[in-house]
């Protein structure tokens, strides 16, 4: 009994660890943390320009308009090959919270990036002239990104 049982867990042992070994070789996987590492910086720098416009920290024009230039820059980046086709939570679930929808309803993902990129760069144009300025654009740019996590990626 003894015997069968340490059979069997070093047998799951070897069905894990080569399940691990294909997912850990899997180009696909780099190319979803690259796209989430192109968010985690959109978050890191948008966070602060919506605490900034709700009040929830003081206004900073220098600091305003260095995060809306991070998210400009960010627009700069070709990051189409990281949102490769068959890469959806579908295929990966639990390592991306890309909806298919993105591949089955193109190009209306590729609108929403454009609308996202208008955002940006009219908030980019006056966040650094004030908290009214800010205020004036950040509306835009948070329903951009909702916008797009909306259709698009997995809800919590
Ligand atoms: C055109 C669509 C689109 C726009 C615009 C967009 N996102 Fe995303 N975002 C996504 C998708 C799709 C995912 C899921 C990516 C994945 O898990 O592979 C995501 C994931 C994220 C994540 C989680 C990243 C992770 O580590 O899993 C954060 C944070 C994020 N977005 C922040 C933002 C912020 C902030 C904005 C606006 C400044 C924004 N996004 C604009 C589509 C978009």
């Amino acid at each position: 009994m003894q015997t069968k049982l340490v059979t069997l867990i070093s047998a799951l042992t070897v069905v894990f660890s080569s399940l691990a070994m294909a997912a850990d070789d899997d180009p696909n996987l780099m190319l979803i943390k690259a796209r989430q590492g192109d968010m985690e910086i959109r978050g890191f720098s948008a966070g602060p320009l919506f605490g900034m416009a709700k009040g929830d920290m003081p206004y900073d024009a220098e600091k305003a308009t260095k995060l809306a230039n991070n998210l400009k820059l960010l627009l700069q980046l070709d990051m189409g090959s990281a949102w490769a086709a068959d890469t959806g939570n579908d295929k990966y679930p639990g390592k991306t919270e890309a909806l298919p929808e993105i591949w089955s309803t193109y190009p209306k993902i590729a609108d929403a990036g454009k609308e996202y990129a208008t955002a940006v760069n009219e908030l980019a144009d006056v966040a650094g002239n004030g908290l009214d300025a800010l205020r004036s654009k950040i509306g835009g740019l948070g329903d951009a990104c909702k916008g797009c996590h909306d259709d698009f990626r997995e809800k919590e």
